[in-house]
């Protein structure tokens, strides 16, 4: 590109370790594919392809209607704030206050501004690997040090709690953890979330656990190490409303923390974004307290589509697929078709048509693995197995 000015720009030296979401980036190299006529599967994008629940929809258009357009507190509306801690209170069995919902714009701010009051350059910040991209980006981003902890299939996709044990230091100041969880679909069961506690033990060591997608469960229960005894004060707890009810676009999550850790997470809040959109946390109240049928067709919905695309994806050679036991992502082994993941993603995109993520859009771990959304319709599920099939018989 020509350069038109003669000011070169200054990034801040901290730019350089800012990561990314590869996910946007394979959406726009499809979407150029589609704009020279090709027809694409969309298979990499994480989110749900269903609408918000109408009476959802009504409750923001109501609230827009009503006024509610003005600036509100940075933590978030009262009533809002009231709905959540009681919500979490039943779901995790805990024993949780207004005052300690935080509530901002999606469940992404929530590791930021964590990362961001917690974290000093050099501490160790401990974060699944593969797992969501934005943990190791935020981790270098604030100039931590970031300490993968291996995700292993043959575990179903949990981790060793002994290597866990060993990773921890003098200087590790917060513990990722995701359950059900993005890429691998694994879930961490109550055996091993309490195994995970016991490693960690009286130490005064944070721990964010990222429940995005706690209401997408298919197999067993979710379990929080939030309701572990001992663990609720040293718990930030992030979940929120873009998995579970379809409100991706509306930008809507929230942390849940100890009181004083949530007035400085506040701050954050006040110093970023003031708050989070007014009408949308209105909708948020309905989304929680209204009818909760829409999360539980939505539910039935992605385990008919896993079942059927992890049984067709073990049909194609080279690929093997565990049974996913949460979220809405599949990850298959394809280490025996010889292939890298990134080579193959993109030979799937440009010469089968079907969209999906290299397992190393997920960390260095992911090497060996792909992961397909199947937040997309049976048809079309059933269309881009025929197309990786294809693609394989005539490629391997
Ligand atoms: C594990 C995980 N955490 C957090 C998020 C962020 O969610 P939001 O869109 O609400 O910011 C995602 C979104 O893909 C995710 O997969």
């Amino acid at each position: 590109m020509e350069n038109t000015t003669q000011y070169e720009l200054r990034l801040a030296q901290r730019m350089s370790r800012l990561g990314t979401e590869t996910a946007f980036e394979v959406l726009n190299k499809a979407r150029a594919l589609e704009r020279l006529g090709r027809n694409i599967i969309h298979l990499e994008i994480g989110e749900p392809d269903f609408d918000t629940p109408p009476n959802v929809v009504e409750a923001g258009i109501d609230a827009l209607r009503k006024g509610w357009t003005h600036y509100g507190p940075s933590a978030g509306q009262p009533e809002l704030r009231q709905a959540i801690a009681e919500n979490v209170s039943r779901s995790r069995g805990v024993k949780v206050t207004s005052d300690e919902v935080v509530v901002v714009p999606g469940g992404k701010p929530i590791i930021f501004f964590s990362l961001l009051a917690l974290a000093d350059v050099g501490d160790e910040v401990i974060y699944p690997n593969p797992g969501f991209p934005i943990y190791e980006s935020m981790i270098d981003y604030v100039g931590a040090k970031a300490v993968p902890i291996r995700l292993r299939e043959e575990k179903d996709f949990g981790f060793d709690v002994d290597e866990l044990a060993s990773l921890i230091t003098e200087r590790t100041r917060l513990i990722i953890l995701n359950s059900p969880q993005n890429p691998t679909g694994g879930v961490l069961g109550k055996q091993h979330i309490n195994d995970i506690a016991t490693a960690i033990g009286d130490r005064n060591i944070m721990v964010l656990s990222d429940e995005i997608y706690s209401r997408l469960i298919f197999d067993g229960e979710h379990y929080s190490i939030m309701s572990v005894p001992g663990f609720q004060e040293r718990t930030i707890l992030l979940d929120g409303f873009s998995k579970t009810y379809a409100m991706t676009g509306w930008r809507m999550g929230y942390g849940v923390m100890r009181p004083d850790l949530a007035t400085h997470i506040t701050r954050l809040m006040t110093n970023s974004n003031s708050c989070t959109a007014s009408f949308t946390q209105v909708a948020g109240i309905e989304a929680i307290r209204g009818d909760q049928s829409s999360v539980d067709h939505m539910r039935a919905e992605f385990q008919r589509r896993r079942d059927v695309f992890v049984a067709g994806l073990n049909r194609i050679k080279g690929f093997s697929c565990r049974m996913p036991k949460g979220a809405f992502y599949v990850f298959p082994n394809i280490t025996r078709t010889g292939w890298k993941s990134k080579k193959l993603a993109d030979a799937l995109l440009e010469e089968a048509g079907v969209a999906c993520l290299s397992g190393t859009a997920f960390g260095n771990f992911g090497e060996g693995y792909l992961r397909f959304s199947v937040a997309n319709s049976l048809e079309n599920l059933n269309r881009a197995l025929e197309l990786i099939d294809g693609w394989t018989k005539r490629s391997l």
